[in-house]
């Protein structure tokens, strides 16, 4: 009655198995790591600080969202100091204005699901008409 070679044997391979895809990385090179975003080349965020923006800017932006369509309360002042629209396109992606490298890419990396592009225009694809 000695199981216990077998039941070490068992318990390594379990391990091996559920951590295959930590040694799949290693051993192709690329552990996984967060998204490398294009920020600002200067100058802070004017609505919070990078941790209160990582967590909090849907909150803030569908704030923003009721307050202009709801109440007509359409601009906001920064920390700075400085009076902005509260608009998504107007605003967010005049500091932040390669949605690709910076909006897509941590919704891409977290699976995030933003259905705002809908209807609110990329403003480099359409200056002007943008809102
Ligand atoms: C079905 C279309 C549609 C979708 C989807 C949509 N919006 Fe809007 N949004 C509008 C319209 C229309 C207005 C009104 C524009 C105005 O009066 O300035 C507006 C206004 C706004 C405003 C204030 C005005 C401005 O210039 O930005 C904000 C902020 C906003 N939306 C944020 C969002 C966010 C954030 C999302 C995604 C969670 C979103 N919207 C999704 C249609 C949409
Ligand atoms: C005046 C320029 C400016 C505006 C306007 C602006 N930001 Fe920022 N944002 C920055 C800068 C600069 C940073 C870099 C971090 C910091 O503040 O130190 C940043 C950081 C962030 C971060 C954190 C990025 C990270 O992971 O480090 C998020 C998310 C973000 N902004 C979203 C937004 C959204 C959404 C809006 C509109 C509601 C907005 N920002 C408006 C300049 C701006
Ligand atoms: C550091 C990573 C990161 C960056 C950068 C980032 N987001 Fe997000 N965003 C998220 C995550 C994660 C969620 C989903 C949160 C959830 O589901 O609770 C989200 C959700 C949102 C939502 C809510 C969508 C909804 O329908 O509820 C909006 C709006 C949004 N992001 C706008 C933006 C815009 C605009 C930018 C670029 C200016 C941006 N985000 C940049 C991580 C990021």
């Amino acid at each position: 009655m000695n199981d216990r070679g077998l039941i070490l044997g068992g318990l390594l391979l379990f391990v091996g198995l559920i951590t295959l895809p930590v040694w799949y990385n290693v051993a192709a090179g690329t552990p996984s790591r967060p998204p490398e975003l294009k920020l600002p080349a200067q100058g802070k965020d004017p609505f919070g600080t990078a941790e209160y923006m990582r967590a909090s800017h849907m909150s803030l932006l569908v704030a923003w969202r009721d307050e202009v369509v709801r109440g007509g309360e359409r601009t906001v002042v920064g920390r700075d100091g400085k009076t902005y629209a509260k608009s998504l396109t107007r605003t967010c992606m005049d500091c932040h204005s390669s949605r690709a490298e910076f909006c897509d890419r941590c919704h891409g990396y977290t699976s995030a699901r933003v259905s705002c592009w809908d209807c609110h225009a990329d403003r480099r694809l359409a200056e002007g008409s943008a809102r």
